[in-house]
């Protein structure tokens, strides 16, 4: 493992059934606690968005927010929040998807994608990929290009990374690491 994954991976804190019993929570805040931690984290997604070739950064409420908005700045780009449903005040685009338990809608102000965009997706977990399809499936209606995902950490053994191919239609997934 490189050293910036080893930093990473360190300064991620797993909590045994939170929120619920059974479920091992990957908390980063000690991660973002940590300015090397957290610039180390932000340098290596700016890499991908500038690989990409991005000419913005999506960041999925609320805590690829906090990953995503570091990561445009620093690599010279806008920021467009995809929200959960109620919260944008403007014209909205709405992609609804399942959770566990019932269902789930993000938002999108559409003015804010064009059909000149390359959106690179930030977010801190790949899990089932329930969220991240519904952001790419955004993105699309919006009118503009996907350049990829890139995420902290994936969970593997939930198979985000297979329901997203079709999604993907070949844009990268960038996991830094996979837990
Ligand atoms: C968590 C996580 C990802 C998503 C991954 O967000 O931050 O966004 O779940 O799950 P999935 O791949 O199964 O869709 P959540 O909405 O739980 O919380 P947050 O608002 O703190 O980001
Ligand atoms: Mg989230």
């Amino acid at each position: 493992m490189t050293d910036i994954k080893e930093l990473l991976l360190s300064r991620i804190r797993d909590v045994a059934d939170y929120p619920e019993p059974g479920v091992m929570f990957k908390d980063i805040t000690p991660l973002l606690a940590d300015p090397a931690a957290f610039t180390a984290l932000t340098d290596a997604l700016a890499e991908i968005a500038e690989a990409a070739g991005a000419t913005k950064i999506v960041g999925l409420e609320a805590r690829g927010f906090i990953l995503g908005a570091p990561v445009a700045v620093r690599a010279g780009l806008g920021f467009i929040p995809v929200r959960k449903a109620g919260k944008l005040p403007g014209a909205t685009l709405g992609q609804a998807y399942d959770l566990e338990y019932g269902s789930a809608e993000i938002e999108v102000h559409a003015e804010d994608l064009t059909a000149d965009d390359r959106v690179l997706v930030i977010d801190d977990v790949l899990a089932t990929g329930g969220t991240a399809e519904a952001s790419l499936q955004l993105i699309r209606r919006a009118g503009a290009e996907v350049a990829g995902l890139a995420v902290l950490m994936e969970l593997g053994f939930l198979s985000g990374r297979a329901r997203l191919e079709p999604a993907l239609r070949g844009a990268p997934l960038e996991a830094l690491l996979t837990v």
